[in-house]
């Protein structure tokens, strides 16, 4: 090479290594102005000390919240906190002990957004004490009633802060780019455990009924997390991991998930050290709106992945990767969405690998490759909201959370690892978590990161040939679609399914039951269950409904995508069973797909009506706000 061009490697490296560091910097806070009233860069929080009483009669938390804050601009009147739904008692505010005048602003019209509280602070100023309660437009919080648990005994309370719900139980600069370390003194009625995303929640309940945690790693807001209720505890011994549960669901969950220490160790082997401490799971009611959430410390799962087959352990994989991906290195805004869910899932699937080997990996891969598919064309091809970087200006961050941030990133990234091998590839993924621990970064301080440490410009000749442009960086981040080189999912374990579905597609009579195993896992039957023609003779669905008991299934993974294809062929005598699924379960991901079918026709418009109406009490506020918007009905 001539002197010339490595003067030009020289000099775009350095510039990278100039960019990444000035754009990391630890002091920097990212605007997040779109979806927070925060003003960080006047004065910030650095530590919450939380006061609560939790009660189950009248559901509400009576708390103070106490925060340290940091003034970053010495002339700083104010420092602002996101609210939304909460009764704050603006007379007792006070800013280092003393009583100060400060004021909310009015309901922004977003109604993510809530109202801006507003408190007057001073160069001196060190402590911001507000008391306040919560009520019942806390979206956060689900009371959830006892004939909704598993013991049906006893009431059970969780939060969901991500995206924009934290501010709804504590007041807060709701925003993912500011960090704070907490603690928490909790009063709970007497039997009740309170948990929280902290490295040193109770194994048991105590006689005074309070419980007091540090969460000494600085995390932003969307990973506050509390749940009470009549919880077990079971540690998974020599380990750092266990699970909490009510009394009569722990041991079922804690076999189901047994792999947890060895997921903790696969994945500390490839990505650097487990940042945290313990590694616990707690199992909700089924009306949490989610798979998973990865609260620190403490993943909140739903129980719909307890399948009996351990075959659904992905979820923990998932949640426990984002103790990386998410939890270490944070998406600055909701804009770079996918830095949080792109590389947890790249992450979780490559401990899947680890545990379970590729051919099971690779399953689930090629179910992801489908659901982008789907998600591409559902928003349109050309739509700015198929791009991995988003805008989500004047919107519901919850709207950008969708499959694109999950399974293209998750694509892109594995266009990364097979253009440069692993060994390359795990050296960067390792560094860019080690270097960026416990620090927030938008799309554009990855790819600073990344054109610094690994897509150099090689052969160096003429722009157009640099690797930036050969592996299409930027029409990943900033195009629509999936560009020409994703990669290709090949599931070996797929492959007979496939074929046989293949000529099914071309027969209408074909007996799908001749092609079943006994021993399916369940992503095989949600293989098969895809594959199948909504037109397929009604007799030949009724007869596999009768030899594999489909109808009633308590897999949900595998009801969701039966009762989807049974509203597409009509096949009425699943529809009792398929509303009772739906008036128990609350994971938006199955709710979603039945409700959004139901829509289409007039007659399925009306069910779906009654359908929510006589459930909606179950869910939690993200489903049903969900729900409630597609449907255009009541919330
Ligand atoms: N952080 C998400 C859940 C979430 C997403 C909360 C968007 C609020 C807004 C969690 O890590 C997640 O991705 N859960 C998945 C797990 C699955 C991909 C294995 C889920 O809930 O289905
Ligand atoms: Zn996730």
């Amino acid at each position: 090479m001539k002197f010339y061009n490595w003067m030009k490697v020289y000099l775009f490296v350095l510039a990278g290594v100039l960019i990444s560091l000035s754009a990391s910097a630890a002091d920097k806070i990212p605007d997040a102005s779109q979806h927070s009233f925060a003003n960080p860069q006047q004065a910030y929080v650095t530590h919450l000390d939380w006061n609560a009483a939790i009660d189950f009669n009248t559901k509400r938390i009576n708390a103070t919240a106490i925060w340290d804050i940091k003034i970053v601009d010495q002339d700083a009147k104010e420092i602002i906190f996101d609210t939304r739904g909460l009764a704050i008692n603006l007379e007792a505010i006070k800013v280092n002990g003393k009583l100060v005048k400060a004021s909310l602003g009015p309901m922004s019209e977003l109604a993510f957004m809530g109202q801006a509280l507003h408190v007057p602070i001073h160069k001196e100023a060190k402590k911001v004490e507000i008391l306040y309660h919560t009520t019942d437009a806390s979206q956060a919080l689900q009371w959830v009633e006892p004939t909704q648990t598993h013991s049906k005994t006893d009431p059970f309370l969780y939060t969901q802060s991500e995206a924009a719900l934290a501010r709804s139980w504590v007041p807060c600069q709701d925003a993912p780019g500011i960090r704070f370390t907490y603690e928490a003194h909790l009063s709970v009625p007497a039997g009740f455990l309170a948990l929280m995303s902290v490295g040193n929640n109770a194994k048991s309940t105590n006689s005074k009924n309070e419980y007091n945690y540090q969460q000494t790693h600085p995390i932003p807001s969307y990973l506050l997390a509390l749940a009470v209720g009549k919880l077990t505890y079971i540690p998974y011994q020599n380990s750092e991991c266990g699970i909490y549960a009510e009394q009569t669901y722990a041991s079922t969950v804690f076999n189901e998930f047994d792999a947890m220490p060895s997921m903790v160790k696969a994945a500390s082997k490839l990505y650097g050290k487990y940042a945290w401490g313990r590694f616990d799971v707690i199992v909700l009611p089924p009306s949490f709106p989610f798979g998973g959430m990865e609260n620190p410390n403490l993943t909140f799962a739903t129980p719909t992945v307890v399948t009996g087959r351990k075959d659904l352990v992905n979820l923990v994989a998932h949640e426990l990767a984002h103790s990386w991906s998410g939890n270490l290195v944070t998406n600055a805004t909701w804009n770079d969405f996918w830095l949080n869910e792109g590389f947890t899932m790249y992450v979780e699937q490559r401990i899947m690998e680890e545990l379970y080997g590729r051919d099971f990996a690779e399953m689930q891969a090629a179910l992801d490759v489908n659901d982008v598919k789907v998600a591409i064309q559902d928003f349109g091809e050309k739509s700015p909201d198929t791009h991995l970087k988003l805008n989500l200006a004047n919107r519901d961050p919850d709207e950008g959370m969708t499959d694109i941030a999950y399974d293209k990133g998750y694509l892109f990234l594995r266009m990364l690892e097979e253009y440069y091998g692993r060994q390359k590839w795990d050296a960067f993924l390792k560094s860019y978590f080690t270097t960026h621990a416990f620090s927030s970064l938008t799309t554009e301080d990855f790819l600073a990161y990344l054109s610094s440490q690994l897509v150099t410009p090689e052969p160096l000749v003429a722009p157009e040939q640099t690797a930036w442009r050969k592996l299409r960086i930027d029409e990943w981040v900033y195009g629509p679609g999936l560009p020409s080189n994703t990669p290709v999912v090949v599931a070996k374990r797929f492959n007979s399914i496939d074929s046989v579905m293949e000529i099914v597609s071309k027969n209408s009579t074909y007996d799908l039951n001749t092609i079943l195993k006994k021993d399916w896992t369940t992503f095989e039957w949600l293989r098969f269950l895809q594959a199948i023609d909504p037109n397929t003779d009604k007799r030949i669905l009724q007869k596999l409904d009768e030899t594999y008991l489909l109808t009633g299934t308590d897999n949900a993974e595998i009801a969701t995508d039966w009762y989807l294809l049974c509203l597409r062929a009509n096949y009425e005598s699943a529809f009792p069973a398929m509303k009772m699924f739906l008036g128990k379960v609350g994971r938006r991901k199955f709710l979603m797909p039945l409700y959004f079918e139901m829509n289409k026709s007039d007659a399925g418009k009306v069910m779906a009506l009654e359908i929510y109406r006589n459930s909606k009490s179950v869910y939690h506020s993200v489903s049903r706000n969900t729900i409630s918007n597609l449907l255009q009905t009541d919330y």
